[in-house]
Order: structure tokens, then C-alpha cells, then sequence
């Protein structure tokens, strides 16, 4: 999950990184009070989960509240690079006398950290990279070690601070990495990081990835998710515990087991070419236990979804036998009773597969076919999308 660039600010404070304060508001009367509160020069600070807010006008400066609010004014509805400004942040302004950059990452293919760091800050990063990588200082961390001091100078030295600066800079940089191990962040960047004509380091600018994988240690962090942003069905998917993504096609797409379910997907779409070109709908995995709760919360998702013309149900019986699949679809549909209301083909293999499909054949609900193969299920299930 990418944070918006307050809730790194907050994440920052509550580790000690220096920053400035900042207020949130969502409307122009808002930014005003807030600027009237912090006083002085303030920046008005467009929060999109996109970089370049600057270039695009979401960044301006304020010498006195009534200059906040017609910076808010023109700030809020700005659209940058798609994700419409909803929310500004009102921060303190700073006196900036030089622009560094930071950020520690989770280095995949090297299954290690990484920290990347430059005296030459402000501008996008990716364009210095490209322009001058020799600015850009490349330093691995070990993640048994981390950011300890010797480190941090490491990377100050590497990144050419001039000496006086490495001391200043080194227990930033180590309180930044507190925020990335401490919190179980994949990214943690700070550009601009800058050097005020007071002498200060202030982390002015924050952007933290947090690690979905790690949230069972964090409980705190699901109210940093932003539920008006997330899409309405995967957030019902996800209150649910199941793996469900949204796709843009027409054909729902049940199934156990991601692998099985991504080739399902595959063969839908290959399907479809004969159909009008209909494609998957959605990636649903609803893992080893396949109940007819499960079931019936994986249905009701599907069909939720406007798009989707028809279903495929795709099981491997394994662990969970067929009969039980078949008893969870039987159950699933009688639960959902008259929302359940588009066509379902239903393929059925593995463990006690003649059980599972004599009871559906014995069901015989009028909304499920039966297919034989995984090819024969995709194709019946696209052609049923394209004819409604
Ligand atoms: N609180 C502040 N006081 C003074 N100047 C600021 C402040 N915040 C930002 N700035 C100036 O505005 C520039 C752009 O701000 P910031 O880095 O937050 O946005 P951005 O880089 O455009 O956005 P993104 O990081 O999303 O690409 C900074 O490089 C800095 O020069
Ligand atoms: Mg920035």
C-alpha cells in the first residue's frame, strides 16, 4: 500500500525524522484556518499517490492565509496525472538552502535492501538516474545489519556530503530506516531532504510503500488504507479474506489455487476470441477449502459486479473433494437465491470427481451447465457471455 504523503509525514514524526508541520484540509476555508494557525510562509501540497505534483501546480507556496486559500482554490479539483485532489496538505514553510535526496528500498532481484541517495535532490529522481547516475549514489544494506551509523555515513560519503553535513545527515538517514524496518515499508523516500538556511535537515517530502504482507503485524495500518479510493467490490472481497482482483471482461472466474486460477484466466481469454472477444472478468482464488460460505461470498462478489454476463467455476479437487465443491456451489446458489442470476458453467476434476458432479447433475439448477474439461468450461462460459 503507497501512503499519501501526510501519512508519511506522521510516520516520520512518530520515528523522530525531522519534519515541519502539516495540517490536512479539503477545503478552501480549511486551508486558511490551517494557515492561520501555523502562521508565517506556508506550502499548500496537493495529496495525489502520484509523483510530479509540483511540475503540475499541486505544490505552491503561501506568504499569508489569504494566499493559502487561493492556493487551495486552485489546488483542489487539479488533475494530476489522473488522481483528481481531493485533499491538501497545509505544511510549514521551510527557508531551503540546498535539496538532497534519500530513500531505502527492498531490492528484489537482490534479495536485499538498497539506499539510494544524492547530494542533487528536488528534481525526479528517474531523470537523474538517466542525466548523471554518477551523482546518484547505489549503496546495498544488509538487511541483518541495516542503517546503522557506520552505514549511514557510508551512504552519506557515497552520495559526496561534504563533512560537516555527513554528521548532520547520518542520524536521519538511521531514524529513516527505523521508519522502513519499524513499520515493514518496501519504500521509504524523502526528495526533497534539504538544509535550511537555519543549518536544519528536514525531511520535506515523504514516500513510504508499506508492506501488505507484513499487515498481520500492523493493525494500525488499515486505517491508513483509503477505502473511498479502493474499488467497491475488492474491498467487499477483502472483508472477506478473499483473493479477488478486478479484471475489465465479462466472464466471472472462480477457482482453487492462484496457479489454476491464472490459467483459467488464460484459457477464457483465448476462448473468447471465438466469442466476440469477451474476456475474464476477475481473478478470484478461493483457496483449499472450498465451502459453500466461501463459495456463496465468492458468487456474491461476482455476480456483483455489472460487467460480468456469466461464470466460470473452475475446481481442482484436492484436499477439498468435489462432493464437498458440489455441496458448497448447491449451497452457494440457494443462499443467494434470486441474486443469483447469470449463467454458471461448472467444471469439476480430481479427488471424488463422480460424487461431485452427480450431485450437481441431481441439483439441476437451472443457471449451472456442466463441463467436462477446463477448454469445453471456458468455451461454454464465453459463448454464454456473448449471447446476453
Ligand atoms: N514545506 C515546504 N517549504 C518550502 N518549500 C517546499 C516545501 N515543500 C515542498 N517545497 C518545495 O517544492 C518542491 C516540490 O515539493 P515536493 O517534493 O513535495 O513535491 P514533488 O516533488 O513535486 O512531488 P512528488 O514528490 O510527488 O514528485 C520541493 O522540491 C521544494 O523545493
Ligand atoms: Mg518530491
Amino acid at each position: 500500500m503507497d501512503l499519501y504523503e501526510y501519512q508519511a509525514r506522521d510516520l516520520f514524526e512518530k520515528y523522530e525524522v525531522p519534519v515541519l508541520p502539516g495540517i490536512i484540509a479539503d477545503t478552501p476555508e480549511e486551508v486558511r484556518a490551517a494557515a492561520e494557525k501555523l502562521g508565517g510562509v506556508v506550502v499548500v501540497k496537493a495529496q495525489v499517490k502520484t509523483g510530479g505534483r509540483g511540475k503540475a501546480g499541486g505544490v505552491k507556496v503561501a506568504k499569508n492565509p489569504d494566499e493559502a486559500e487561493e492556493a487551495a482554490r486552485a489546488i483542489l479539483g487539479l488533475d494530476i496525472k489522473g488522481h483528481v485532489v481531493k485533499r491538501v496538505m497545509v505544511a510549514g514553510g521551510a527557508r531551503i538552502a540546498q535539496e538532497f535526496y534519500f530513500s531505502v528500498l527492498l531490492d528484489r532481484a537482490n534479495r536485499s535492501y538498497l539506499s539510494l541517495c544524492s547530494v542533487e535532490g528536488g528534481m525526479e529522481i528517474e531523470q537523474l538516474a538517466v542525466e548523471k547516475p554518477e551523482a546518484l549514489a547505489r549503496i546495498e544494506v544488509d538487511p541483518n545489519v541495516g542503517i546503522d551509523e557506520a552505514k549511514a555515513r557510508e551512504i552519506a560519503e557515497a552520495a559526496k556530503f561534504p563533512a560537516e553535513l555527513v554528521e548532520k545527515v547520518v542520524p536521519v538517514f538511521v531514524k529513516l530506516y527505523g521508519v522502513y524496518t519499524g513499520e515493514d515499508a518496501t519504500l521509504v523516500e524523502v526528495n526533497p531532504l534539504v538544509l535550511t538556511e537555519e543549518g536544519d535537515i528536514i525531511a520535506l517530502d515523504g514516500k513510504v510503500s508499506l508492506d501488505d504482507n507484513a499487515g498481520f503485524r500492523h493493525p494500525e495500518h488499515e486505517e491508513l488504507a483509503d477505502k473511498s479510493a479502493e474499488n467497491p467490490l475488492e474491498a467487499k472481497a477483502k472483508e472477506q479474506d478473499l483473493n479477488y482482483v478486478k479484471l475489465d471482461g465479462q466472464v466471472g472466474v472462480i477457482g482453487n489455487g492462484a496457479g489454476l486460477v491464472m490459467s483459467t484466466l488464460d484459457v477464457v481469454a483465448y476462448a473468447g476470441e471465438k466469442h466476440g472477444n469477451v474476456k475474464p472478468a476477475n481473478f478470484l482464488d478461493i483457496g483449499g477449502g472450498a465451502s459453500a460460505e466461501v463459495m456463496a461470498n465468492g458468487l456474491d462478489v461476482i455476480l456483483g459486479d455489472e460487467q460480468v454476463k456469466s461464470v466460470f467455476v473452475n475446481v481442482f479437487g484436492g484436499i477439498t473433494a468435489c462432493d464437498a465443491v458440489a455441496k458448497g456451489i448447491v449451497g452457494a446458489l440457494d443462499k443467494l437465491g434470486d441474486n443469483a442470476n447469470k449463467p454458471l458453467v461448472v467444471r469439476l476434476d480430481g479427488n471424488n470427481v463422480d460424487e461431485g458432479r452427480r450431485i450437481l447433475a441431481e441439483a439441476n439448477h437451472p443457471l449451472v451447465t456442466l463441463a467436462a474439461t477446463m477448454d469445453e468450461g471456458a468455451d461454454k462460459a464465453a459463448e454464454l457471455a456473448n449471447a446476453r
